[in-house]
């Protein structure tokens, strides 16, 4: 009897499910409007609990979004059904931290063979490699015939990597520096650029450089790579402590790292330049908000966004919109939406029809405070719609969320805690504590000098750390002094705060 009603249950159940999977707007619940000057957003759902989706591609042929998850596998989510279903899973992935499989490019047109561009990071004995495979796609959305186009150094952080196919019908690999010091300047390396190939990966005849992938060169760490219609390239990019970037793409220009970080505003950068010329991000964000996938937004649906590229953030947690100047080589305005509000972000999506499809990476190496959610990670959908429902929501400007005081907890904050976190307890073998340690409560040389000058490749307490501490030396005197007293007083910490005179002579 018992089981009966458990059956009964069970296709009730079911019933239900499957009339709420025709996905339509009336049964998507709405999680916000978005309110631009004349425009009314909505934010829905479409998928949850995923691990970490790293690329979104639209599959127009099947009507659905094909995502990459860092672990290695590749899924569908059905835009209409809303329905998740494996694809395939690439085993030679080697994932940990922020290895794994990472960009994919989808290139489907009509009469030719539809392929499915995947980077990824790979490890054979104790080496580690970023790879860029190019599978066959068919019709139905299957993967076969699998050819690897380029294997080229990794390393245990940096290695990138987005792929697009633009309009010129070429692969673009946005390839990591492998935190080299030397790959990102060396045009015979080809790490720390973006690589131009034909679609079966040889060499195009007309690349800057003859008989060389490089296109573009002296990049960090880019995590964002898009094109216009028009196809101009476009790039996010990590900086170390200061400096995050978007770059517009030229061939053969020089984006300056390591040796310029960001804009060249230094004395140090300026004479370099001056030596050989060197090409300026079109946009640099100190403090950093480690900018992630990006997606240039070109249909009028959303008119107020014609025209933008927008871009999910990690750290700073806010999907972005820059506004392109009409010739697309400049952004003329900055908005901020959902800042802290979903979590880190990790990729967008544009449709032909003008939906924008962005995703969260709530369950990666370094979740934030609050993080992550139950049903994280998340696929949302922001889709124009015809009526307001609260709660709603109204872009911010960037500068508004920028804090203007800067005391000790503010600059903790905005150039400490994504690391350290706001508690001070790090994160285990990969940001050390700062509650109880030895050097934040000792001598305040000692302390001062590490955050002018950056630490690496330390054993803290018999733990040797993966990544490496920036320097902060770009600070003031004052902020330095106000930060370290702040960690010197929080965190249960109760050491002497330093005063400015032990800061003399350290620079
Ligand atoms: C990108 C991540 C990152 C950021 C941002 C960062 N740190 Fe660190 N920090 C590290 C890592 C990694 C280490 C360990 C380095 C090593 O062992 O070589 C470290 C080490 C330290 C140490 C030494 C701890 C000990 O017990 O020896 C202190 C102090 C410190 N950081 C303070 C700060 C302060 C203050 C800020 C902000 C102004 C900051 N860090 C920003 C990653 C970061």
């Amino acid at each position: 009897m018992k089981q009966q009603i458990n059956c009964i249950w069970l296709l009730l159940l079911t019933s239900f499910l499957s009339s709420c999977s025709l996905g339509d707007e009336k049964e998507t619940v709405i999680i916000n409007s978005i309110q631009l000057e004349n425009s009314i957003l909505s934010l829905s759902k479409q998928a949850t609990g995923l691990r970490v989706p790293w690329d979104l591609q639209y599959d127009h042929v099947n009507q659905a979004i094909l995502f990459s998850e860092i672990g290695g596998s590749i899924r569908r989510l059905d835009i209409r059904t809303k329905r998740v279903s494996l694809v395939d899973s690439i085993k030679e992935v080697y994932h940990q931290r922020t290895l794994g499989l990472l960009g994919m490019s989808l290139y489907q047109s009509e009469h030719e063979q539809a392929y499915l561009f995947l980077s990824y990071t790979s490890k054979r004995d104790s080496l580690i490699f970023s790879n860029l495979y190019r599978y066959d796609y068919s019709t139905d959305g299957r993967l076969s015939n699998p050819k690897r186009l380029l294997e080229i150094p990794g390393n245990t952080g940096h290695n990138g990597s987005r792929v697009i196919v633009s309009t010129d019908k070429k692969v673009y690999w946005a390839t990591g520096d492998a935190a080299s010091d030397t790959f990102a300047q060396d045009s015979s390396s080809l790490n720390g650029k973006i690589l131009r190939l034909n679609l079966d990966g040889t060499i195009p005849s007309d690349n800057p450089i003859a008989n060389s992938y490089v296109y573009a060169w002296g990049f960090r760490n880019m995590q964002g790579l898009t094109h216009s219609e028009k196809g101009i390239i476009y790039t996010s990019e990590h900086g170390d402590a200061i400096e995050d970037e978007v770059n517009l793409i030229q061939p053969l220009k020089n984006y300056g790292w390591p040796q310029i970080e960001g804009m060249i505003d230094t004395e140090k950068e300026k004479a370099i330049a001056k030596l050989s010329p060197r090409t300026e991000p079109i946009k640099s964000w100190t403090p950093v908000v480690a900018p992630s996938g990006m997606a240039y937004y070109g249909v009028a649906t959303i008119p107020e966004w014609q025209n933008s590229l927008i871009l999910t953030t990690l750290k700073n947690q806010s999907l972005r919109i820059l506004k392109l100047s009409a010739d697309g080589k400049k952004i003329t305005n900055e908005k901020v939406l959902f800042k802290d509000q979903l979590g880190r972000l990790r990729s967008v999506l544009v449709l032909p029809n003008g939906d924008i499809y962005f995703c969260s990476s709530n369950r990666d190496w370094n979740p934030q405070k609050g993080f992550p959610k139950p049903d994280d990670d998340v696929i949302y959908r922001l889709r124009l719609s015809d009526k307001a429902l609260t709660p709603i929501l109204k872009p911010q400007t960037a500068n508004s969320i920028v804090p203007a005081v800067k005391n000790g907890q503010t600059l903790y904050d905005s150039y400490c805690t994504s690391c350290h976190k706001s508690d001070g307890k790090g994160l285990t073998n990969t940001f050390p504590p700062l509650a109880q340690s030895t050097m934040v409560n000792g001598e305040p040389k000692a302390l001062l000098k590490l955050l002018l000058h950056g630490l690496n490749g330390q054993s803290i307490n018999g733990v040797k750390y993966e990544g490496a501490m920036p320097a902060f030396s770009f600070l003031k005197d004052e902020e330095v002094i106000a930060v370290a007293n702040y960690i010197r007083t929080h965190f249960g910490n109760n050491a002497t705060k330093i005063n400015q005179q032990n800061l003399t002579s350290l620079r």
